[in-house]
């Protein structure tokens, strides 16, 4: 088989038409990384993640906090080295070849498209429990307000009509060309931070704390056996996508001051903070209210996001429970008397949670942009709208198909998809790196992975770890999503890829165009 790799120095050329201006400072990578990463995970997926671990939650948001650290160390050395749009897909063009790269950009929808539409379900929980509920008294129906039951949804549930509508209207700002600035993603993290500090300072000394409620702490166990998806591991892989979207930020490693010393604090320094909040919150929440899981008959937790539950929630001894909640920090609060904070946190999400959406979404259409460039998609799809300056057709698909899933599929499902595709990119990334050491050991880097024969393979084998340990739909749904994606291949970017047809020019970014938003 032919491998077709594509040469670096012609990726290079795309960059070097691009002048970058060295800017960015630690501080701002650090605000742009918790920008990026602070979203529906810790919001809302806490529900999820105590449903699975109890309260070893907090063990799974640092087993999840670790593997991402290691992961973001190969990140920051490659992006450093090929700074161009496209991110583990490119990556893995110029090192593994193009067949590769393929299954890589296949498995990066599953990372940015599914998870968008993840995010999506999880601002709708908030904005229908506290914008419509609390606010202006409206109980949506519940056939327009969750997924069907038979899905993982609610009963009575059929579309999640919140969840289109936020997926549709940031598709229709991407489209006009809305990118976040700046200092709009700055104000964001603040209030993000602000709501997660009154929630920390709110619950550890809150009179309702009790040590009791640890106890058991891990009452699925540590592994709590392949393919269900419970324990303090599976509990692990789902709130992984907590730390989701970092990556972003190892895009702007070429516009960083210093990088050698500010993209490793940048990165690192963002995960770390998110970790410990995280871990707080967790504590926080479960020390006040509980959070042990609803097993059943087997003495198996159900599964999150499973018929079962969805039946086992609508019962009223559980109408209380954290494992239960769509909202679960402003639930927490309310239950505990702070209801006007708890108020507060819900429209902190509602404000907060789109511009995630936004990253992930834009992250999206650049990588197929840069598909279909390289001839692997149809280059209709990469077409610039003459007044907006975007790529309106990828854009408005990959909009609709998110606002597909977010209608038919509860949060907790979703994020687990997202995350098997994230963990296969964020894999061969790190294999990347080790074979750039390899074939180009004397190329320049601006920022070098210390101890990267270490690094890499515990990336590796940390990722394969949180794989293994998903619930075995969302594994499934990987080999399956590659099936599709091999006959795409073979039927399509095969022949008409721009390298088959020894085309290896790179078409010149615009310069004016940003790799992401929000820095
Ligand atoms: N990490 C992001 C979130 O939790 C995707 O929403």
């Amino acid at each position: 088989m032919d491998w077709r790799v594509k040469p670096l120095d012609a990726i290079l050329a795309t960059a070097e038409k691009k002048s970058l201006h060295r800017t960015l400072g630690w501080f701002q990578l650090m605000l742009f990384g918790i920008g990026c990463v602070i979203g529906t995970g810790i919001f809302v997926l806490t529900a999820a993640g105590a449903q699975k671990a109890g309260p070893g939650l907090m063990l799974a948001f640092a087993i999840a906090g670790a593997i991402c650290i290691v992961a973001a160390l190969c990140y920051a050395e490659i992006a450093a080295m090929v700074p161009v749009a496209g991110s583990a897909y490119t990556y893995t063009y110029t090192t593994m070849g193009e067949f590769l790269a393929w299954t890589v950009g296949w498995a990066l929808i599953l990372e940015y498209a599914v998870a968008a539409s993840a995010v999506s379900v999880g601002w709708s929980g908030y904005f229908s429990g506290t914008i419509l509920n609390q606010f202006l008294g409206i109980q949506l129906p519940p056939w327009l307000a969750a997924a069907p039951l038979a899905l993982g949804g609610a009963p009575g549930g059929f579309i999640n009509l919140p969840a289109v509508a936020i997926a549709l209207l940031i598709t229709w700002l991407l489209m006009i060309g809305t990118t976040e600035s700046a200092r709009v993603n700055a104000v964001l993290v603040l209030i993000k931070v602000a709501a997660l500090t009154a929630f920390v300072a709110l619950t550890l000394p809150s009179s309702d704390f009790d040590v009791e409620r640890f106890n058991p702490f891990l009452p699925a166990g540590v592994f709590g056996g392949f393919g269900t998806g419970v324990g303090a591991v599976g509990a692990a892989a789902t709130i992984f996508f907590a730390y989701v979207g970092f990556d972003a930020v190892s895009t702007a490693a070429e516009e960083t001051k210093n990088p050698q010393r500010n993209v490793p604090i940048g990165l690192i320094g963002s995960l770390l903070f998110c970790t410990v909040f995280y871990i707080l919150v967790a504590a926080g929440a479960i020390g006040t209210i509980g959070g042990q899981p609803i097993m059943g008959p087997n003495g198996i937790p159900f599964p999150a996001g499973s018929e079962e539950l969805a039946r086992q929630c609508a019962l009223p001894q559980y109408a209380e429970a954290l494992v239960c909640s769509n909202e679960a920090l402003a639930h927490v609060l309310r239950m505990i008397g702070w209801s006007g904070v708890g108020n507060m946190i819900g429209v902190a999400a509602n404000f907060a949670l789109p511009s995630v959406i936004l990253i992930l979404l834009f992250g999206q259409t650049r990588i197929f942009f840069v598909m279909s460039r390289d001839g692997l998609l149809p280059e209709g799809l990469s077409k610039i709208h003459p007044k907006w300056k975007t790529p309106y057709v990828v854009t408005a698909i990959t909009g609709s198909l998110v606002a597909v899933a977010a209608a038919f599929l509860p949060v907790g499902q979703l994020a687990d998809i997202a995350n098997a595709g994230t963990l296969y990119a964020f894999m061969m990334v790190a294999i990347a790196v080790l074979v750039l050491r390899k074939t180009q050991a004397d190329r320049p880097r601006s920022f070098r992975t210390p101890f990267i024969w270490v690094v890499a393979p515990l990336t590796v084998a940390g990722c394969v770890f949180l794989f293994f340990n998903l619930p075995a739909a969302a594994m499934l749904v990987l080999p399956i999503w590659g099936v599709i994606g091999l006959f795409v291949y073979f039927a399509y970017g095969y022949r008409k890829s721009q390298l088959a047809r020894g085309i290896v020019e790179v078409v010149p970014m615009d310069d004016e165009e940003p790799l992401t938003p929000g820095v």
